[in-house]
């Protein structure tokens, strides 16, 4: 029997590549005052961010980074083969881990769905981002992708219907196992049932430290990055988030909240 391929159901449940593209180009323009070229993609799995960067303007090129080969070779199998020729050229892939520096220097260092969670000591996280400053040029900016508020630490599991073109309908979980108050380690699963029944588990596990704000904010200073900012969704008249995050010095007390993390250079 066929392999569950997971990479599209996870791209289709949890990836949205423009949003972070919109975001990116956002942060870099309001800080700099000009447009991004240069992206390097951080933990970037299939690289669909690093995809469509390129496409979003001729002149940019991206840079994907992930340690794993199996996302890399499925990014290069689907997104990266969709592309037109020109953009192809403009994306290139390293199998390495995000602390060795890139030769280039990027405007811009961008990071999904809450990946350098990963690091879930001080030290590791220091590195991190000295090596993201190395890997930058004079006007970098480090875009972090993060999440928090009492429903993401609290145990539960959320389930979500999608449909995958040429799949079915199948359902996405996400599964928020456990979490230390006094470490503020976490872990988290993603599941899905596929469109005929059965149900995978664990297909994505993930062992994290849920840093908040300010130790992030204390920590990019410390790194040496010579400032911070906070991105944070904006709320519409129903309460729910608009999906446009804006810079803000101080942030509404959500139950759930994604928000972005900005180191500058
Ligand atoms: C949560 S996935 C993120 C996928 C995608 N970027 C997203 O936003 O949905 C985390 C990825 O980080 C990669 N990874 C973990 N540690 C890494 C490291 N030190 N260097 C490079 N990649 C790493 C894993 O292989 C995995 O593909």
């Amino acid at each position: 029997m066929k392999k569950f391929d997971k990479y599209p159901y996870y791209e289709n449940s949890v990836q949205t590549p423009e949003d972070h593209v919109t975001i990116f180009d956002r942060v870099f323009r309001e800080i700099r005052g000009r447009d991004a070229i240069s992206l390097k993609e951080d933990f970037c799995g299939t690289f669909l961010i690093s995809c469509e960067w390129v496409k979003s303007d001729p002149k940019r090129v991206s840079y994907g980074i992930d340690l794993d080969p199996e996302p890399l070779a499925y990014g290069r199998a689907h997104a990266y083969k969709r592309l037109k020729a020109s953009e192809k050229k403009r994306v290139k892939i390293f199998k390495q881990n995000v602390n060795t520096p890139l030769q280039k220097k990027v405007d811009v260092i961008g990071a999904g769905n809450f990946s350098f969670f990963i690091f879930k000591e001080r030290e590791a996280l220091l590195q991190y981002f000295k090596a993201a400053l190395k890997s930058m040029n004079r006007e970098g900016v480090l875009v972090l992708e993060m999440a928090g508020g009492p429903g993401f630490i609290q145990p539960g599991r959320e389930q979500r219907t999608y449909t995958l073109k040429g799949f079915g309908k199948y359902t996405y979980y996400w599964d928020q196992k456990s979490f230390d108050p006094i470490t503020h380690y976490g872990t988290y699963a993603i599941h899905f049932r596929d469109p005929r029944g059965k149900f995978h588990k664990d297909v994505f596990t993930y062992d994290w430290r849920v840093w908040s704000l300010p130790e992030l904010k204390q920590m990019m200073l410390d790194a040496g990055f010579k400032d911070t900012a906070v991105y944070w969704e904006g709320t519409g008249k129903d309460g729910e988030g608009t999906g446009e995050y804006l810079k803000t010095e101080s942030g509404d007390n959500s139950f759930s909240w994604i928000a972005f993390m900005v180191g500058i250079k």
